[in-house]
């Protein structure tokens, strides 16, 4: 079984791990979110500044956590798309570097196939097929994982991911970023059902609903008229019963696709990947409606919902043994699908 070291760096955690048939040997994650709080978001150019900051640093930790030199390691991997360019430069050529340096097969590796990849983290004997929703910072997809690495997105959001209306929702409630994890933590001292809010629908040309696509933008404008007209009556916004009703929302919209999917296709295993998998109010609404309809849902441990460099690790690993490596001509690309 191969022993690969990936870095993550697309976004704002700059991530290093080292990974051997599914089990994390360590996992260093080092998290932007303090100098990018005061910005209200993620700044591009400082994000790469800090990755090249410490990228060497969590490298060495990632080594030494598991008690491992460089011959122990088979393949060295870095994220290559989608994300930030500046930012995954960082990642990509520290890893070429090193995979020139040590005489190591290198892989850029999709990232978004490191969510869905995060669930063998809890399940190493998980095989496809099985239903994958992703739900992350970018992207909202329903994605059927097939035999051999084939990946067909059945369903997606068609406007803001679910983070990201996380994101949005917290700033109209003058929360801190990233608000996925405050919305989460005021929403368990809120009631769920204090403000009915419209779950967004895509309607189809010949009538009815797309089974499996998400919208969020309507919900986000709805919780701002709510906001707004609350205001109007007193300065103190009932904070946690927003949360809750946006969160419930989110919840049962993301539910009823994900069981709808995966009962249409026959599918009977659903396995949660992105930074939204670690919300409570997902989380538990999925696993009822799941175990309702005797499907089993996969969740990642909470530090592999979130991004992380043992959920790329856990791909390249695959890649290495069935013999795939890249060339170190390969590029970073802010997209690319799945
Ligand atoms: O997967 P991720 O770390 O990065 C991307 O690939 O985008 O996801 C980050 C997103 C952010 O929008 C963040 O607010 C959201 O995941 N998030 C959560 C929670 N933890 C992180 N959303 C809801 N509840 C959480 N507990
Ligand atoms: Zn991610």
């Amino acid at each position: 079984m191969a022993t690969v070291l990936a870095i993550e760096t697309s976004c704002d955690e700059t991530a290093v791990a080292i990974v051997k048939n599914r089990q994390v040997l360590s996992s260093i994650i080092s998290s932007q979110i303090a100098v990018h709080q005061p910005y209200g978001g993620v700044v591009p150019e400082v994000a790469s500044r800090r990755h090249l900051e410490i990228v060497n640093e969590a490298i060495a930790q990632a080594l030494e956590q598991a008690d491992l030199d460089w011959t122990a390691i088979d393949g060295i991997a870095a994220t290559c798309a989608p994300g930030l360019v500046g930012a995954l430069m960082v990642g990509l050529t520290a890893a070429k570097t090193l995979s020139m340096v040590h005489q190591k097969p290198f892989l850029g590796i999709h990232h978004l196939e490191g969510h869905i990849y995060a669930s063998y983290l809890s399940e190493p004997t998980l095989n496809p097929p099985f239903l994958c929703l992703l739900v992350s910072g970018g992207h909202t997809s329903l994605i059927y994982v097939k035999q051999g690495g084939q990946y067909d997105v059945l369903g997606q959001t068609r406007d803001d991911a679910a983070g990201e209306a996380f994101d949005k929702v917290a700033r109209l409630l003058n929360l801190s970023y990233p608000g996925g994890p405050i919305i989460d933590r005021l929403a368990q001292q809120g009631n769920p059902q204090a403000f009915p809010l419209p779950e967004g629908k895509i309607s189809l040309p010949g009538g009815g609903y797309h089974p499996y696509d998400s919208s969020f933008s309507g919900l986000k404008t709805a919780v701002w008229r709510l906001v707004q007209q609350l205001q109007e009556t007193s300065p103190d916004l009932p904070v946690n019963d927003l949360a809750a009703s946006f969160q419930a929302t989110v919840a049962k919209a993301l539910t009823k696709r994900a069981i709808a999917c995966a009962l249409d296709y026959g599918l009977d295993t659903i396995a949660v990947g992105g930074g939204v998998a670690a919300n409570s109010g997902l989380r538990d609404r999925l696993q009822t409606a799941a175990n309702s309809h005797n499907l089993r849902v996969l969740f990642p441990p909470l530090k592999f919902c979130t991004d992380n460099a043992a959920m790329i690790a856990c791909v390249a690993a695959d890649r290495l043994e069935q013999g795939y490596t890249s060339p170190l001509s390969l590029g970073v690309q802010s997209r690319m699908p799945v």
